[in-house]
């Protein structure tokens, strides 16, 4: 499973590459206001941080002019991929982009019937988001296990991204599932590797080291 950062943060992205298993970033606008810099010049910085994916979200809402977002943010790095919401006029978009070779991702999916239209108009990615599920008691991961056996069953080449992940039992699942990628906030990577035991271990080693050192 491939691992995507949820941040527009360059520090944390930063820090998220240097452990050598970063496949690539996601942002949204939410994302991007928290950093209070020009999204441009933002996005920029971070496609030359990092050799994977970069998903930018549209801000427009109607079809000609998410098309027209999305080709002057495809022209800001070949590395871009054009997040646009999971709506009628996101599909007709989506259509459009898919025939200029234009990568997307269809974000804000919440149903399996969204997934699978947007697959059949050519969306690169599928943004389904777990924890908002999960915030007003739907099983997030249900819904990627639905898209799964949909997209399994008539051999869809859409990958999907477990978003809105806010713990690492949503990583875990995600890759339980089979998911193509998990989009992780920096916050969570960082717990992917703790482990008390791991910790315990170490200074029980270095104990004993230490007391054989000093006989
Ligand atoms: O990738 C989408 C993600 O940023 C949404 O996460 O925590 O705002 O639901 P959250």
């Amino acid at each position: 499973m491939k691992l995507f950062i949820d941040s527009a943060n360059i520090e944390e992205i930063k820090k998220a590459n240097t452990l050598g298993v970063l496949d690539g970033v996601t942002t949204n606008p939410s994302l991007l206001s928290k950093e209070k810099q020009e999204p441009v010049a933002q996005l920029k910085k971070i496609c030359k941080e990092v050799d994977g994916p970069v998903s930018a979200e549209v801000i427009a809402l109607g079809s000609d002019e998410i098309v027209g977002e999305a080709k002057k943010l495809s022209k800001l790095s070949s590395n871009i991929v054009i997040k646009i919401p999971s709506t009628v006029e996101g599909l007709k978009a989506t259509k459009k982009l898919s025939s200029l070779n234009i990568k997307t991702n269809l974000t804000l999916c919440f149903s399996a019937s969204q997934a699978l239209l947007v697959a059949k108009v050519g969306a690169t990615y599928v943004s389904p988001f777990v924890g908002r599920l999960d915030d007003i008691s739907f099983e997030g991961m249900d819904l990627i296990r639905d898209i799964k056996l949909i997209y399994e069953r008539y051999e869809i080449k859409t990958q999907i991204i477990v978003a809105s992940i806010r713990h690492p039992l949503h990583f875990l699942d995600a890759a339980r599932i089979g998911a193509d990628v998990a989009t992780v906030p920096f916050a969570v990577i960082e717990k992917l590797m703790q482990h008390p035991l791991t910790d315990i271990g170490i200074k029980r080693f270095l104990e004993d080291w230490n007391n054989l050192k000093g006989k």
